[in-house]
């Protein structure tokens, strides 16, 4: 009985180290792909070329001029709106975060993967997770936006 009792023992800790290898190990490598994904790298890239020397390096902004995009309330808003500021500029006065700014924003340069892993990484990497587009969505808004007038402000 004693026997058993040892081996029932020696069994389930054996399951539970199993376990707890495992577990936190996938949960790594899972983690490690979503970084690692070639349209993230790309976002990265693109963004610290394009974006960072306003916004910056970690989304922080610059107080009155250039608006956060870490934990932006804006960004938080509409996807589709974020994707045309992205694609044809901005040009208002905007309340981000309690604060208001009156600058411009150019359209971003770039194809449509290049403007879609911005916006994504962006939604990764600030604090705003919870939304993502494709380059076929960014294509048709960029369309749409050649009909409307803001795009000719900055052509
Ligand atoms: C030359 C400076 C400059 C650059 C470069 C720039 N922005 Fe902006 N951005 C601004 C300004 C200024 C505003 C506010 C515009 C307004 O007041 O109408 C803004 C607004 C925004 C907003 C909406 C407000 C918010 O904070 O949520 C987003 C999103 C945004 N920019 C993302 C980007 C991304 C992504 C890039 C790179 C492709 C980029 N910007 C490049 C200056 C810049």
């Amino acid at each position: 009985m004693k026997r058993y009792y040892l081996f029932f023992l020696l069994f389930s800790t054996g399951i539970l180290s199993v376990f707890t290898i495992i577990i936190p190990s996938y949960t790594v490598v899972m983690q490690q792909h979503r970084k690692s994904d070639s349209s993230y790298t790309n976002g990265y890239n693109q963004y610290n070329n394009k974006c960072a020397f306003c916004h910056q390096k970690d989304g922080s902004g610059i107080n009155g001029y250039y608006p956060p995009l870490y934990n932006s309330d804006y960004l938080l808003k509409d996807k589709k709106l974020i994707a045309e500021v992205l694609i044809l500029g901005l040009m208002d006065t905007i309340i981000v975060n309690g604060k208001t700014y009156s600058g411009i924003m150019h359209p971003a340069l770039g194809t449509d993967q290049e403007i879609a892993d911005i916006f994504n990484y962006m939604y990764q990497e600030f604090g705003n997770n919870a939304q993502s587009i494709s380059s076929l969505e960014i294509s048709k808004i960029r369309k749409k936006g050649k009909e409307t007038k803001r795009l000719e402000i900055y052509k």
